[in-house]
């Protein structure tokens, strides 16, 4: 019998849904689109889709601001579009992972409403209210992710309340024993319709000092990071609900979740990973890493040695608030240094998250003019910084008209590349980084020692080699990226290199490497696997 556990050991694809596939003709992507686009997903060899918010928002900050967690926004299709999705997902074997944004709602849930309406209404302490200090000024110097500060003054009722993001999406008051409930009814919801797992928005955000003692200052850019986050962050109360969320999710079959750590590095997110806690919570390190084999090493030597085998690493590459890596780590249209960190995410020890359109290399929209720019932390932040539309525009499928996302003008710009970077022209070239994907996917799945071998470092050169094994009692795989354009030699220990050893995958051969004087040569950004077992 196969022990395959589909969050350990399988892939899971974020689908940020406005922008996969319109099915309705409004340029908004929607739910029936995703469900045309399942055969893709089954193909290309994803085993869990992570489906960013589609419950009802005013889309102030496109869905991250909910205004009913129990529905389906009718844009998307409504909860009866969900419900067929969910059936014809499980159908193929592919899992559904939930985002729950449960920090904030949106200003317009009803129960902020209710709660903004008078100071008696049994809603008022679902939110953080305050009053004002000596005669007007904010209650603390707590500060907004999206700028300014993060109290906003509320005339009806003459109080602050207080918003970590956008004064359009008020934090929930977790103190409240009510808002702890409702939440985990919330999620008891979910999982009895079966959805598989959530990724928790921002969940160390939860809790605040009871006292609402100001942060300490430091050095930083921007005034959110000139503060060290010691009382509006990662207070200790998180503990107690991580152990209610966990025990309700493990009183169903194989559930899952995923934390994003908000301002936090490996060591804090380590510390909510655990059999109390979350199955895994997000690393981003490998979102500001250079492209050089030390950066990359580093983050997975850290993450390793902090899990120290309890818990499960992952690895990002992308998602919807960053510039995708094909923009970060290419200035051309070239996918060489793609298909080495494709290797690079499929062969590491945890689970990778792939984001829609990273199998075709998609890069970022050019954000031009302020006029045209939606996310509304570009809009606070122009021009030094220009939000995060460029990673979210429409899914590229096909050369024709939007790229075969939509018969109607899309709601953000299709790339202008779109006209051969696709998944139709990808599909028909067997170089495509898109069929690279298929294959890594495809022996990752079909490799036990991919998906749980040990990891184990060999060697790595500052600019040029990073080379790895994955090891069971059953299989070794030998893992060699060239992060270089030259062709490079990599030395082998003797011992290694006893056995037989096939070729499972290279981006520049198809037949195993010569190996000479225990050397063997690597072309110029090869990416190589071998396999012994
Ligand atoms: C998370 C989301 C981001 C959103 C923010 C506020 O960081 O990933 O997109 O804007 O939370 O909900
Ligand atoms: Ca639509």
């Amino acid at each position: 019998m196969s022990d395959f556990l589909w969050w350990r050991d399988g892939v899971i694809y974020q689908i940020y849904p406005r922008s996969f596939m319109d099915s309705n003709h409004d340029g908004i992507g929607d739910i029936p689109g995703i469900i045309q686009k399942l055969d893709y997903l089954k193909d290309l060899g994803i085993d869990a889709i992570w489906l960013s918010p589609v419950y009802p928002s005013p889309d102030n900050d496109f869905g991250y601001d909910i205004s009913n967690y129990c529905d389906i926004d009718q844009k998307f299709g409504g909860i009866e579009a969900f419900d067929i999705f969910l059936e014809e997902s499980h159908q193929r074997s592919i899992r559904v992972v939930m985002d729950l944004v449960l920090n904030h709602t949106s200003d317009q849930h009803e129960w902020f409403q209710q709660s903004k309406s008078s100071r008696n209404n049994p809603y008022r302490d679902w939110y953080i209210w305050k009053e004002a200090r000596d005669g007007g000024k904010v209650p603390n110097n707590w500060q907004s992710r999206f700028g300014g500060s993060g109290w906003e003054w509320d005339s009806t009722t003459e109080a602050y309340f207080f918003h970590m993001f956008s004064k359009k999406q008020p934090d929930l008051n977790w103190r409240n024993p009510k808002v702890f409930n409702e939440i985990l009814d919330i999620i008891k919801f979910w999982l009895d319709k079966g959805v598989d797992g959530f990724r928790l928005d921002v969940f160390n955000a939860y809790y605040k000092d009871e006292n609402f003692q100001n942060n300490p200052h430091q050095i930083g850019l921007a005034k959110f990071d000139q503060q060290k986050h010691i009382h509006d962050l990662d207070q200790p109360e998180m503990f107690d609900f991580l152990k209610a969320f966990r025990q309700l999710l493990d009183s169903y079959p194989e559930r899952y979740a995923v934390g994003e750590t908000f301002m936090g590095d490996y060591h804090t997110a380590a510390t909510y990973t655990g059999d109390q806690g979350l199955h895994a919570a997000f690393e981003f390190d490998f979102l500001n890493n250079h492209y050089k084999p030390s950066s990359f090493y580093k983050t997975i030597q850290q993450w390793e040695n902090v899990l120290d085998q309890k818990g499960w690493p992952n690895y990002v590459l992308n998602n919807h608030d960053v510039i995708r890596s094909a923009s970060r780590y290419t200035k051309s249209e070239d996918d060489d240094r793609l298909k080495v960190l494709a290797t690079l995410m499929l062969t590491l020890r945890g689970t990778p998250f792939l984001y829609y359109g990273e199998e075709i290399g998609m890069r970022d929209i050019p954000i031009e003019r302020k006029s045209d720019v939606l996310d509304p932390v570009g809009r606070q932040f122009w021009p030094f910084y220009k939000g995060r539309d460029g990673c979210r525009s429409p899914m590229q499928w096909n050369p024709e008209q939007n790229a075969g996302f939509s018969d109607a003008t899309p709601w953000l710009p299709v790339h202008n590349n779109h006209h051969w970077r696709n998944v139709h022209s990808q599909s028909g070239d067997p170089d495509s980084l898109l069929n690279y994907y298929k294959k890594m996917l495809h022996i990752r799945k079909s490799t036990p020692v991919l998906q749980k071998g040990m990891y184990l470092p060999i060697t790595y050169d500052p600019q040029k080699i990073l080379a790895f094994v994955r090891q069971t009692s059953e299989q070794t795989a030998l893992i060699a990226l060239n992060f270089s354009k030259r062709n490079v030699g990599l030395v082998l220990s003797s011992q290694l290199l006893t056995g037989d050893w096939k070729l499972l995958i290279s981006n520049k051969r198809d037949t195993f490497p010569v190996i000479r004087d225990r050397k063997i040569l690597l072309e110029g950004n090869e990416a190589l696997v071998i396999l012994q077992g």
